[in-house]
């Protein structure tokens, strides 16, 4: 088989353990040989992390809800010229904590611009950059943001934003999930981390032809 590379998102709201099971999964592919890169969005990339700032701070209600769509398609844009394309036509694995869902469940679903929009931007902007697999972590909506809470960093605006949106967004990923069965594997973050990370793996190795310990 050829070696050609794969691009994994993980998914979910505030709070739900996106980065730590990045990291974990990363490790697990190194350790099977693969080369990877982990990233992030918004973000991944330098221009990206610029615009990152931009989103991540601030009151509440300094974006309407398409500039922010767009903001977040400038820096996914960056972020997929400069940072995943030239990754995965090295043959190296892409590992993304966010990519497109988080615009359709936050802007599309969470500020309800809804899927169209979205649809439109990313055919625009991205093109036919999609992952190959994608790992929705669901969590309650309270549950997720006392851990984000916990967390206590300084990117709080989307934490700050109204209860019924954090739950619009949780509906709107497990309606993305359910859309793309074949793309998408839901998996409940309420449980134990290790039993969450055992589902990872073996949602990574069904679904991707690896074999993860
Ligand atoms: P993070 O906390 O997972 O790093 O993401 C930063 C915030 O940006 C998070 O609250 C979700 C939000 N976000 C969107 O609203 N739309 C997007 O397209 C992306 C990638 C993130």
């Amino acid at each position: 088989m050829p070696n050609t590379g794969r691009f994994i998102t993980f998914e979910g709201g505030e709070g739900a353990g996106k980065s730590t099971n990045v990291q974990m999964l990363k490790e697990a592919l190194e350790d099977c040989g693969k080369t990877v890169v982990a990233t992030r969005e918004p973000g991944g990339s330098l221009g990206a992390e610029e615009i990152r700032k931009l989103l991540v701070d601030g009151s509440v209600d300094r974006w309407d809800a398409m500039t922010e769509a767009l903001l977040h398609f400038a820096a996914r844009r960056d972020h997929a010229e400069r940072v995943i394309r030239p990754a995965l036509a090295r043959g190296d694995w892409v590992i993304s904590d966010r990519f497109v869902d988080s615009t359709m469940a936050y802007q599309g679903y969470g500020h309800g611009l809804g899927r169209e929009p979205i649809e439109i931007l990313h055919s625009l902007a991205i093109g036919d950059l999609r992952p190959d697999l994608t790992i929705l972590l669901d969590l309650a909506v309270e549950a997720g943001l006392g851990r984000a809470g916990a967390r206590g960093d300084d990117e709080s605006r989307y934490e700050r934003m109204a209860d019924g949106f954090h739950q619009r967004l949780r509906d709107g990923f497990l309606d993305i999930a359910g859309r793309e069965p074949a793309r998408c594997v839901v998996i409940d973050a309420a449980c134990e981390l290790a039993a969450v990370q055992a589902d990872i793996r073996a949602a990574v190795s069904d679904r991707l032809a690896v074999s993860l310990p």
